[in-house]
């Protein structure tokens, strides 16, 4: 088989029509206003609300910030139970806020064990940060029920998980907040940008605050806030993008069931079906390797696949348990899972614009690497 002219990358982001970004640059502009809840910022939050299907929200300048600024506004302290199967920026927010990440085991769908939180808890524990890994919702039901019994407060990071549902309900109604990561990597993006939302009214207020140094008015600062803001030419590119979101949705829907198609002939691949309930947020293709199968290894795959010019990605190898920062961690030694899971996983290229024909040619070589 022959290698691809062109680099073949792990995804593409949504390049916003130009002329249409054109036509909003003018309105900045005109309006000569470029941060602080500029016109751009106003839409682009009363558009999302519709699309997110939540109560509330907050934008910010990227999912990290607004992760920090999530567990500030709760007060989480002490300890928090995460996961380790995911982006560095989780167990960081959490150590930047001066709380301890502890870590869970995973289930086989890459999402914390909700099963395993409560034997994890001890009287320093203040919340629970779940991550929608791949836009596959955590056990959201359970977790809320641990949180109620011990008083706990509960984050998801829903980095991948814009357009997720539950039974129609939008992913960032479940917990206290949920952050959005609306980083180009992301299926809606801002160029850098995130987003948090939530049910409760009362939060709006000191998230905002909270995303603007702390700053109430002219003569009072009433808390030590950071810099959060979304500017208006990030709102800007997001109005645009969310114009093409339907358009690139659908054509991700067909290269996942292509995909599907060719992947399932062959044994030892494994991929995650969503039921019927769940609204896939189409970030991710991911498929799992059991090498006893499959008889490669997922090392082996991701090399093989790179002399054919295609990049895919291991995410998330290493743990975040792994890291030299979290490794002497007492609860990084028991995640037997996720230790597992981290070696079999690979994310495989999944865009739009990579035609079905490409996808073909993906798994035949995928294929032709058993043997
Ligand atoms: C799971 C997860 N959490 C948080 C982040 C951080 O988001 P941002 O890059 O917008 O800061 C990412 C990656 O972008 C991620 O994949």
């Amino acid at each position: 088989m022959k290698k691809f002219e062109n680099p073949i990358y792990v995804t593409r982001p949504i390049i916003p029509n130009i002329d249409l970004f054109q036509k909003k640059l003018v309105e900045i502009w005109d309006s000569k206003i470029f941060s602080n809840q500029g016109k751009q910022h106003q839409l682009l939050e009363k558009e999302l609300l519709e699309v997110l299907k939540v109560s509330y929200m907050s934008l910010f300048n990227n999912g990290t910030i607004a992760l920090i600024t999530a567990i500030k506004s709760l007060r989480i302290s002490g300890d928090c139970i995460t996961t380790a199967f995911s982006f560095p920026a989780t167990p960081h927010a959490l150590t930047w806020c001066g709380v301890k990440p502890i870590f869970c085991d995973i289930t086989d769908d890459f999402v914390i064990d909700s099963s395993k939180i409560e034997s994890l808890i001890t009287p320093k524990t203040t919340g629970i940060l779940g991550v929608h890994v791949f836009g596959i919702p955590c056990n959201v039901d359970q977790i809320q029920k641990i949180a109620d019994f011990y008083g706990l407060k509960v984050i998801y990071d829903g980095a991948h998980s814009f357009q997720t549902e539950i039974d129609g309900k939008g992913i960032g109604n479940f917990g206290d907040i949920t952050m959005f990561s609306f980083h180009p990597t992301k299926l809606f993006h801002t160029s850098e940008g995130g987003a948090l939302t939530y049910s409760n009214s009362n939060f709006k207020k000191r998230i905002d605050l909270l995303k603007n140094f702390g700053i109430k008015n002219e003569e009072e600062v009433v808390m030590t806030g950071i810099n959060g803001k979304l500017s208006e030419i990030q709102s800007a590119i997001g109005l645009v993008v969310l114009q093409q979101l339907e358009e690139e949705r659908k054509k991700r829907e067909l290269v996942l069931s292509t995909y599907k198609k060719y992947l399932k002939e062959i044994p030892g691949i494994w991929f995650y079906s969503f039921s019927d309930n769940i609204k896939n947020s189409l970030q991710y293709f991911v498929i799992k390797i059991d090498e006893k199968i499959f008889g490669k290894s997922r090392n082996y795959v991701y090399d093989k696949l790179k002399e054919f010019n295609i990049f895919t990605r291991k995410y998330f190898y290493p743990l975040c348990s792994d890291y030299t920062c979290y490794r002497h961690l007492e609860s990084s030694k028991n995640l037997i899972k996720a230790k597992k899971i981290v070696n079999e996983v690979l994310c495989l290229p999944f865009y739009g614009d990579l035609s079905l024909k490409e996808v073909e040619v993906i798994c035949s070589i995928i294929e032709k690497l058993r043997k």
